[in-house]
């Protein structure tokens, strides 16, 4: 039997519905993207990376076949492997070859993706030693990790951290600089910048997938939260933003509306939105400066031939 360990440090599950009510209190109204990712939310974000449109996620999974034995060589094998994410993707495989680390450590808030993808690894790589950690890697962590003494590479794809701004990405990089330690690194999949075409088309797909995604943050909310949103009289809209350098996902209110959550009451007016999403892009250069203000070194960058997408890694 593969050793595999589960530790659940109980991210508080409980803030859904306070989170929900100050959001839709707020003005502008507002809610925070982990949401989107229930059971139908997850699956409709997996369909999203098959789409045409969506770039990213294949962009990235060929860099990083690419370019894996470089990257292991600049990362140091027999490394402490820490992965925000449940790593249920092919790009984690690919890397646990190449690196070869000490252990693996895939962090993730929802147990059911952690079991899973963890449990998957660990018969995949039956020498590799895999603590799987159910927590919110977005709040300060403490890993129960004292007994190992390699060092630690935090490997944070997909560009999940666009969907902080970038002086929300600064204090998650800070801490995640002081989680690595001393000789510690960071590898980490950061959307490029590119024609605003381009992105436009990425989240708003002529087969609507996106579109469904983000009007299913409502359906979930009304499963979730005893609310009545009709989901006829909201739509979807993507749009890149240029002088903040990223796209926007907001859900828009097509008429004057009242909708209710457990019993409290809040009221749209037509053509008023709730913004849902965040995903923010930088270029190279702009992605060093932040983050060497968290204290990095920019130690190297990977790039695929279309400069949509990049790879970077910082030494702590
Ligand atoms: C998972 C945050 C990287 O920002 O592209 C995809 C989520 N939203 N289509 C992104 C998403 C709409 C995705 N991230």
């Amino acid at each position: 039997m593969p050793p595999l360990s589960l530790v659940d440090l109980q991210p508080s599950a409980g803030s859904f519905l306070e989170d929900v009510l100050s959001g839709l209190g707020a003005s502008p109204k507002a809610l925070s993207p982990k949401y989107f990712y229930d059971a139908r939310g997850s699956r409709l974000f997996e369909a999203i990376c098959e789409l045409p449109e969506y770039y990213p996620t294949r962009t990235e999974l060929a860099l990083t076949r690419d370019c894996a034995g470089e990257i292991a060589a600049a990362a140091g094998a027999g490394s402490l492997l820490i992965e925000f994410g449940s790593g249920a993707g092919i790009k984690t495989g690919l890397l646990l070859r190449a690196l070869r680390p000490a252990a693996y450590v895939p962090v993730d808030i929802s147990m059911d993706a952690l079991k899973d993808s963890a449990g998957r690894l660990a018969s995949e790589f039956p020498e590799l030693p895999v603590i799987a950690v159910c927590a919110d890697y977005m709040q300060p962590l403490d890993l129960p990790l004292e007994g190992i003494a390699a060092p630690r590479l935090i490997y944070f794809p997909g560009s999940t951290i666009g969907n902080l701004t970038p002086a929300e990405a600064l204090v998650f990089l800070q801490r995640a600089r002081a989680l690595a330690g001393s000789g510690g690194a960071m590898l980490v999949g950061v959307d490029l910048k590119k024609d605003p075409q381009r992105l436009h088309e990425a989240y708003n797909d002529a087969q609507g997938v996106t579109a469904e995604f983000n009007l299913n943050l409502l359906r979930r909310i009304n499963r979730e939260l005893a609310a009545d949103f009709d989901l006829d009289r909201f739509r979807h809209i993507a749009f890149y933003n240029a002088v903040a350098g990223r796209i926007e996902m907001h859900l828009e209110s097509t008429c004057a509306q009242t909708v209710t959550v457990s019993g409290r009451s809040f009221a749209f007016a037509a053509g008023e939105r709730l913004h849902t999403e965040n995903s923010c892009k930088y270029s190279v250069a702009e992605f060093r400066r932040l983050a060497q203000s968290a204290g990095y070194r920019a130690e190297a960058v990977w790039v695929d031939a279309e400069e949509l997408f990049s790879l970077h890694l910082l030494r702590g």
